[in-house]
């Protein structure tokens, strides 16, 4: 098992890929702090690692609020005695150009992305630093590297959780803190069909957004989990500061 004896907190673990990156990592050994504000979505994710016989915990709250990051990883640290990797893939996203997008919808979009990634590096840095190392997942998007339409507070805060996660990466070597970020294409999850139910008429932009990619398929929530396992175990031990692309082959077009 890759992550036998290691601690781990999955922000946005209520729902598509953060839920297939906590039940992965119970897989592969690890004790995991779960984090959402979607309740029903926790609790679905906790029950299912208790079945296949797995240790989680479950903190529900905003992780864009100042005071629950500090909480949660309190709550982990004294439940498991600490924390090894910390995987941040509560997000959202609004839709919008620069000029249909309200102030506030870009401060939210900012606060649960961009926030809740500083945030909870933030509180789970000081744990790592006392056991000696750790690795940090981030999540961006290929939107990110890409560029993309009609989705301007998103994909500028996924290109800011870029840029912090090559500073964090520099931040942090010497104390054995490892910070990577990925960037997946569309996967269907939640989120993906939420995105495509915004526009008057979805199908052909599905269509599009399917075919964009080389594989002419969206990827599973599985698929990127993989990736997100590779960052957090010793398989990555000499990569920092970098971001593994999961796409399909959207950038390669
Ligand atoms: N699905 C895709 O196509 C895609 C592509 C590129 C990047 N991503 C990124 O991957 C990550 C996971 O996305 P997903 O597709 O699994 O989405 P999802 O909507 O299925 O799951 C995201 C989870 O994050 C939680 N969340 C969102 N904002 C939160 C907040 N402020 N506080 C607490 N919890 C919050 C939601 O409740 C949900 O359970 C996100 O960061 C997303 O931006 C997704």
């Amino acid at each position: 098992m890759k992550l036998a004896g290691k601690t781990a907190l999955v922000t946005g673990a209520g729902s598509g890929i953060g839920q297939a990156i906590a039940l992965l990592f119970a897989a592969e050994g690890a004790q995991i702090a779960l984090v959402d504000r979607n309740e029903d979505g926790l609790a679905e994710t906790q029950a299912q690692i208790a079945a296949a016989g797995g240790a989680a915990i479950i903190q529900r709250g905003d992780v864009g609020e100042t005071g629950f990051a500090s909480a949660a990883v309190a709550a982990c640290a004294e439940r498991f005695g600490g924390l090894d990797v910390l995987v941040t893939a509560a997000g959202y996203s609004c839709g919008g150009t620069v000029t249909t997008t309200a102030p506030e919808d870009w401060d939210a979009v900012f606060r649960a992305n961009v926030g809740g990634t500083f945030l909870f590096a933030r509180a789970a840095i000081p744990l790592m630093q006392a056991r000696g190392g750790g690795a940090i997942v981030t999540f961006a998007s290929q939107l990110a590297l890409a560029g993309g339409r009609g989705n301007s507070a998103y994909i500028a805060a996924k290109g800011a959780i870029l840029s912090l996660t090559r500073t964090m990466a520099l931040d942090y070597a010497a104390d054995g803190i490892r910070v990577n970020a990925i960037a997946p294409g569309a996967i269907d999850t939640p989120m993906l069909r939420r995105s495509f139910a915004r526009h008057a008429d979805p199908e052909p932009i599905r269509e599009a957004s399917r075919n964009r990619h080389a594989m002419k398929r969206f990827g599973r929530a599985e698929e990127v989990a993989q990736g997100a396992l590779y960052l957090a175990s010793a398989a990555s031990s000499f990569s920092t500061g970098t971001t593994l692309v999961v796409d399909g082959g959207w950038l390669a077009a």
